[in-house]
């Protein structure tokens, strides 16, 4: 584990050092690893930092207001609203690698305009040493790995917390005073909900998952799982009132792991598992049917798509 505060020091240190009088931009996910590079990046150089949240319509509830607020410090901060033109590009793509390609490309197509208005020379990046791994093993394609650098011609990049699992990420962020609901906050993808939904990304499909998410993250918080969340996974007949209806089925997943690398299906109690079943399919008429998801990684992702 690493000791948080002489890290923040180094860290910061070395940002100052490698952007020197120049300007940076990050890429603000909502996330604990880019708040984190966001907030030392800060501190570092402040306002010749520009961070810009990219809101692509795919993201948790409530997680742009969130951000909005507990980034209202940094003056700089921009807020993209992009949810019509992710949905657009999504429109009719079904394989889930093209799905993360068409998210990663707009969104550096969104990051590219904000960077160049910036004037930015360097890019700090909240990579992680999982990601990196994960990336160079080209298990699947991270869209806040590489990508950003390729298109805008930064003179350099910089990721302050790319040593660092997600475990000592937030060690350091509870060590720079983040709000537990960052520091403590699950992991969630880049590509956000839309590998929460099996097949096309949808507006009613985003809907439904981001509610499921929502209820899942607050049910299991007391079981403290490494990561909880529901995905749309298809459709199934169920009853509701008096009439058979072709509604979703919402799986719901939560596992332990230290890294994401290997998980295991968390054994929750069944009266937590029927009150999100019954949550779920009470605030949402269109979900038919809640199932659990007892498959460890591997077999399985932890994530869907
Ligand atoms: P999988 O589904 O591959 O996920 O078992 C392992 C961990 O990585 C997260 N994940 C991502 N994180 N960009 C990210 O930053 C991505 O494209 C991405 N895909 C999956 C996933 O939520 C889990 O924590």
């Amino acid at each position: 584990m690493v000791d948080a505060e002489s890290f923040i020091d180094d860290a910061v240190e070395e940002i100052r050092e490698a952007v020197g009088e120049e300007h940076a931009v990050i890429a603000l996910s909502g996330g604990v690893d880019s708040s984190v590079a966001a907030a030392l990046a800060y501190e570092a150089i402040g306002d010749q930092l520009t961070p810009v949240y990219v809101d692509t319509g795919l993201m948790r509830e409530g997680e742009t207001e969130q951000i909005r607020d507990t980034f209202s410090y940094m003056d700089s901060l921009r807020v993209v609203a992009a949810e019509d033109r992710f949905l657009g590009a999504l429109e009719g793509v079904t394989d889930p690698e093209e799905k993360r390609k068409v998210i990663g490309e707009q969104f550096i197509r969104e990051f590219e305009r904000e960077a160049k208005e910036s004037d930015a020379e360097y890019l700090v990046q909240g990579t992680i040493y999982p990601d990196r791994i994960e990336s160079e093993g080209n298990i699947k394609s991270h869209h806040n790995v590489g990508g950003l650098p390729d298109v805008v011609d930064f003179e350099g990049i910089v990721e302050p917390v790319r040593d660092l699992y997600k475990d000592e990420v937030r060690e350091v962020a509870r060590e720079l005073g983040l709000e537990e609901i960052i520091s403590e906050r699950m992991p969630f993808p880049g590509p956000g909900l839309a590998v929460r939904v099996i097949g096309e990304v949808t507006k009613e499909k985003v809907e439904v998952a981001r509610a499921a998410c929502h209820v899942v993250e607050e049910e299991v918080e007391e079981h403290d799982p490494w990561q909880a969340f529901a995905a749309v996974i298809g459709k199934g007949t169920g009853v509701k009132g008096d009439n058979r209806v072709h509604g979703w089925i919402v799986s719901v997943r939560s596992v332990e792991s230290r890294d994401g690398m290997t998980a295991r299906a968390q054994e929750l109690p069944w009266e937590t598992l029927q009150r999100i079943q019954s949550r779920i399919t009470g605030e949402n008429e269109n979900v038919a049917r809640v199932v659990y998801d007892v498959t460890h990684k591997p077999p399985a992702t932890i994530e869907y798509e």
